[in-house]
Parts: structure tokens; sequence; C-alpha cells
């Protein structure tokens, strides 16, 4: 088994180093490969994603990647600025589905910023498409009749695109509660008309599961009100970013949610895919040591589940961070006071 770390800028390498630990002390002989990747990589080799990097990914079973992000490079030319590392992994290893789970840890209710009775009520799955978009349409800045600058970016969802990760959320939906909710924006852009169209089309293959529509700002608001009634959503690249985001703070902390992006590709144990926390690199905290690990160690299972074919080991480790929360050890994102190594230890002595 073969996994490809690539740590990252900011607090992407003291989380991943937590998360390595882990995978090391489960002594099942993951041959564990580093490279660079985001600003540290542009600032050591002059490309955010090196071409070793994408090869050493390539050649793996699944990689670990922390998180990529650094103010320093925020006026370089987009195309060589650290996001352009995770986007460009996404894109040349087709890793279109993005699988972002939120669901409420025992004893953190407290922490959501939604009331404990609302929150508790949370378990979904965010199935976010990863290579179309506005994120990857084309872009750029032009100057208008009247000689004003303007910055263009084209949102367009192919068919196929859209079918292929209708799929991957009709087939979690059979694993899960039978209930997937297709956010669009269908009342004003063509791009969510036919995306909506294609859903509606592929649903026909699914009839055990219960297919219903809503608007991503309707969305963005029942996510608030009512998340409970929620179990796998379905959205496109933008949309579920910023759904995403608004998912980890209603079950306590952007510092919990892992997640898995997938394609079509099988590995000798499962499917390929890369692995990461949903938060950012956090600039502001970095190598102050308080960042919290937990949605990094939590990727590193899904890891394991996903393209390891390692479930067993998947569950004691999501049941190791379970029982650390549970015993109190809390970082500062969650009002406690439990350093990033501190954490890590916790999480492996309960291992
Ligand atoms: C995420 C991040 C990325 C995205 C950034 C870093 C490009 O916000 O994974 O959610 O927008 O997809
Ligand atoms: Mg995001």
């Amino acid at each position: 088994m073969k996994v490809a770390v690539l740590p990252g800028d900011g607090i992407g390498p003291e989380v991943t180093h937590e998360a390595v630990r882990v995978i090391e002390a489960l002594a099942l002989g993951i041959e564990l490969k580093h490279a660079p990747v985001g600003g540290a990589a542009y600032k050591a080799y002059g490309h955010p994603l090196p071409p070793e990097t994408l090869e050493i990914a390539r050649a793996s079973d699944g990689v670990l990647f922390g998180a990529v992000g650094d103010p320093d490079c925020d006026s370089l030319d987009r195309h060589l600025r650290p996001e352009q590392a995770i986007l460009g992994l996404r894109k040349e290893l087709t890793l279109f589905a993005n699988l972002r789970p939120a669901k409420v840890f025992k004893g953190l209710e407290d922490h959501s910023a939604l009331r404990p009775e609302v929150a508790s009520a949370i378990d979904l799955l965010i199935v976010r498409e990863l290579n179309g978009d506005v994120y990857f349409g084309e872009k750029g800045f032009r100057t208008t009749p009247n000689g004003e600058r303007e910055g263009y970016d084209i949102m367009s969802y192919a068919t196929s695109e859209v079918r292929r990760i209708a799929h991957v959320a009709f087939r979690a939906a059979q694993g899960r509660g039978q209930r997937l909710c297709s956010v669009d924006k269908a009342n004003v852009l063509e791009t969510s008309q036919l995306w909506r169209d294609v859903v509606i089309e592929v649903a026909k293959e699914y009839p055990d599961v219960a297919l219903s529509h809503m608007y991503v700002d309707n969305a963005a608001m029942q996510l608030v009100r009512n998340p409970g009634q929620f179990d796998v959503v379905v959205t496109g690249n933008l949309f579920g970013d910023i759904l995403s985001d608004q998912a980890s703070m209603c079950v306590g902390s952007i510092g919990m949610l892992a997640s898995a992006s997938l394609g079509e590709r099988t590995t000798a144990h499962g499917t390929f895919g890369l692995y990461e926390p949903i938060h950012g690199s956090a600039p502001d905290i970095a190598g102050k040591g308080f960042a919290n690990p937990m949605a990094t160690i939590l990727s590193a299972a899904m890891l394991l589940r996903h393209s390891l074919g390692q479930a067993d080991a998947a569950d004691r480790v999501e049941a190791a961070v379970g029982k650390a929360l549970e015993d109190g050890v809390l970082g500062r994102d969650l009002g406690g006071s439990a350093g990033t190594t501190e954490i890590g230890d916790a999480v492996l002595e309960r291992l």
C-alpha cells in the first residue's frame, strides 16, 4: 500500500504530521512518500505542483493532503498560486467526486454555532462535483466597450460531468438514508437547468432513492434552520465549496471535517483518492502548535477505508478520535486548550 503525503502550507505540515503518526502506529506496512505542494513547492521549485509531486501522487494508492495557501503568494499570476496545486491534482487525477460528511460527534453538541437540539440531528453527506463548473471554465480580464476593466469566469457543466457525479450521489444515498437533495440555482442559471435535467434522468435508475431539488440560497438557509432534514446533498463545485464550509460550523468546527476526493480509477485495494481536511492553511495560526489535527486524522481514516481497503483500521481511528473528544480532549477551535501534538498523542493512546 503506497500513500503520497503532501503536507503543503501553513498548518498543513503540522496537522499532516499527526495523521502520519496515526498511520504509522497502525503498523500495516503502508509505504509513505512525502512530496512538496503549494506555496512551499513554489518557493523551493518555482511551481505549486511540481511534475515530480504529481507523479508521486499518481503512482500511489491514495494521497494524504494537508492544506495549501500562502499570503506571500497572493500577488503571483494565478497559475502559480498555491491553490492551483489542489485544483491541478483534482483535475489531473480526475478526482471528480468530493465526499464531505458532516455529523455531530458525541459531546460536541454544545460547540455548534446552532442550538444543540438542532445540531445533534445533523448527519449528512455533501457530494460536491470537483472537476467542472466556474472553477475550470474560461476566465480572465477584459476591457468593456466603455473602457472599464472586467473580470469573468465562465460557468458550465457538460451532461457527462453531471451524470457521473449524480451516479456517485445516488449510490451514496442507497448506502445511507435513501434520500438525495440536489442543490442548484435553476431559477436563474442554465448550467443549473441542465444539472437538474440530468439528475432527474439519472434518478430513473435509482427508484429506491427519494430525490428532491433545492435552490442553493434556500439550501444555505435550511442548513441552519433544520439541517437534520438532509441525508445526501449533491451539488456543483462552487455551491459545494460554500455549503461544506457552512456545514462544518453547524457540527462544531471546521477543524473536524474530513473529505475524500474520488475518481473512477481503482487500485489493488479500493478506489484511488485524495484525502484532505476541508479547512485551509490558516496562516494566522501556522507554527504555533495549536491547530486541530482531527480533520486530517479523520481524512486518513477515509483513506484507509476507501483507497486501502482497511475498513477495520478506519473504524479504529474514527473511534479513537471520538473517544478523545468524549474525554474532553478539545482543541482551541472547540473552546479547549489541547495543542496539535497533545491531540495527536491523545488519539494514539486511545488507538
Ligand atoms: C476547498 C478549498 C479549495 C476549493 C481552495 C483551496 C482552492 O476551499 O477544498 O474547499 O475552493 O475547492
Ligand atoms: Mg472550500
